[in-house]
């Protein structure tokens, strides 16, 4: 029988659900379709979505991507989901109607909580089993939040009645009509509840963040058979699973340990595979798991920056100096060289290595000649600064291990995400960091690992080694700043970002 030559991957984004056909086994994108969704900002620091809104355009634009293909579901060998990952949804098993809209990664309004369990001396636990720093940034403190806050919910959680999800377990629900509650491994080990040793929930996370056990989802490998769908018209198997960052590593091939890629989106998020050991960060980087295949754990460092796209966003929306985000490279490169405008963009607080949930945005280096150009370069600069930051504590914390580390000779940076379309950022990050930056020919590299993980469930893609013969690069962008001026702005930076920091203002 001819096997279904095509894989649907859906990459649920924080600001964009988009499907990607993609035919088997080269994985060559045949068809795409985006929708955007309304953001909500109840209070200062807090970021919400309707879940409907997730819901309703993830489905639309699959139907969309596999209309345009001009294929039938029965053309598809199965589908991969990608996926905004910590993103807290809390439904009702009986209805699958939430109980209120899901509570966003950005979303700080658990920074109190978290403050106080790390002042009772929970943070070594936590890190011990989870691999993560107490922070508002990942589940576990959300989901409580909604338990104590909508009425009844506790009570309704305790006796089995509710079903707790990210954004990918919600989504796998609706699309079973609520025959499969199931997450896989990249996604549970961002709850904060997640053992990444020994791969399973953990009793005494979920008591310490008062979240009852009934509500959690199955957690499978990357590669597996979560479900069946008809919501496309016919049946459908979900076969991947993966967080987006996750995905992305997939789909970079970075699989060996070593390899290491950066993903810029709303934020950025560089990930370093260690291989099948969790490398403990000295320096405050998340200890993650990269993939789990056929029961197989690989690991990885995990900085995460939480502003990156969105500095550029702001530039567009909130200040209208440009009209696009594709302006932003042309209107810095015109900035006056003499000028030095740092932007530290902690719109919602510092990720890696500062972790400082209160900090908010400043700009530093203001004189009477700053202009809008300044205002660009220093919005795409922040992007370079603190990939270094990040790239900075990787290459500390495996200093001592060669194999997993980023200091050999060859090592380069593999970039993707909307942002990297931008050669003057590229050049800037290479520049920054000192080292080679790579721009592969595929950009969509979510979509792409989300829709390898269905190939390869589906046995219609090759095994991991023989699809990274196939990544090819589009561009190598290698530094040429002189040191002396490299390492005189990256002060500035570091000085910049001290006067940031919470705790001094
Ligand atoms: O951890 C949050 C991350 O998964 C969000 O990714 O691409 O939606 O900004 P993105």
């Amino acid at each position: 029988m001819p096997q279904p030559g095509h894989v649907l991957a859906l990459d649920q984004g924080t600001t964009s659900s988009r499907a990607i056909v993609f035919r088997t086994p080269d994985l060559t994108a045949v068809a795409t379709a985006q929708q955007e969704f309304p953001q909500h900002y109840p209070a200062s620091g807090w970021v919400e979505h309707e879940p409907e809104d997730l819901w309703r355009s993830s489905l639309a634009v699959m139907r969309e991507a596999v209309a345009k293909a001009g294929l039938r579901p029965a053309d598809i060998a199965g589908i991969g989901i990608a996926n905004q990952r910590e993103t807290a949804l809390v439904w009702d098993r009986r209805t699958g109607r939430p109980i209120h809209r899901a509570i966003v990664w950005q979303d700080r309004r658990t920074a109190g909580a978290c403050a106080a369990l790390r002042e009772a001396g929970h943070a070594p636990a936590v890190a011990a089993a989870t691999g993560l720093l107490i922070d508002p940034y990942f589940s576990a403190t959300k989901i409580a939040w909604l338990l104590d806050e909508v009425p009844g919910a506790r009570e309704a959680a305790e006796r089995g009645e509710l079903a707790f999800g990210t954004v990918d377990s919600f989504l796998l629900w609706r699309l079973t009509e609520g025959r499969a509650h199931a997450t896989d491994a990249t996604n549970a080990c961002r709850t904060m509840l997640f053992d990444i040793h020994a791969g399973r929930w953990d009793p005494a996370m979920c008591e310490l963040f008062r979240v009852p056990m009934p509500l959690l989802p199955e957690v499978r490998d990357c590669a597996a058979a979560f479900g069946t769908t008809d919501a496309l018209g016919a049946p459908l198997p979900v076969l991947g699973i993966a967080g987006d960052q996750q995905a992305a590593t997939v789909g970079q091939a970075c699989f060996r340990p070593g390899m290491v890629k950066s993903t810029y989106g709303t934020g950025c998020f560089a990930l370093l595979n260690t291989g099948d050991r969790p490398v403990v960060s000295g320096h405050r980087l998340l200890t993650t798991i990269a993939y789990q295949l056929d029961g197989r754990r690989t690991y990885a460092l995990e900085g995460a920056i939480f502003v990156a796209g969105a500095a550029v966003q702001w530039l567009r929306d909130g200040l209208g100096l440009i009209r696009n985000a594709a302006e932003s490279g042309a209107l810095a490169a015109r900035s006056d060289p003499r000028q030095r405008l740092y932007l530290v963009p902690a719109f919602v607080g510092l990720g890696v290595p500062y972790w400082d949930a209160e900090a908010r945005g400043a700009i530093h280096g203001l004189t009477r000649a700053s202009d809008p150009a300044d205002f660009a370069r220093a919005a795409l600069e922040s992007v370079g600064y603190q990939t270094r930051d990040l790239l900075t504590a990787m290459r500390s914390d495996t200093a001592g291990a060669p194999a997993a580390g980023v200091g050999r000779e060859d090592a380069v940076l593999r970039v993707d995400g909307g942002m990297v379309a931008s050669d003057w950022t590229m050049q800037f990050l290479a520049d920054v960091l000192d080292a080679p930056v790579d721009r592969p020919v595929v950009r969509e590299t979510t979509a792409l690992g989300a829709a390898y993980l269905a190939g390869l469930q589906a046995a219609v893609c090759p095994q991991p080694d023989v699809f990274a013969r196939s990544w090819r690069l589009e561009r190598r962008f290698v530094p040429e700043m002189p040191g002396e001026a490299r390492e005189a702005a990256y002060a500035g930076w570091r000085r910049a970002v001290r006067r940031t920091l919470s705790d001094i203002v």
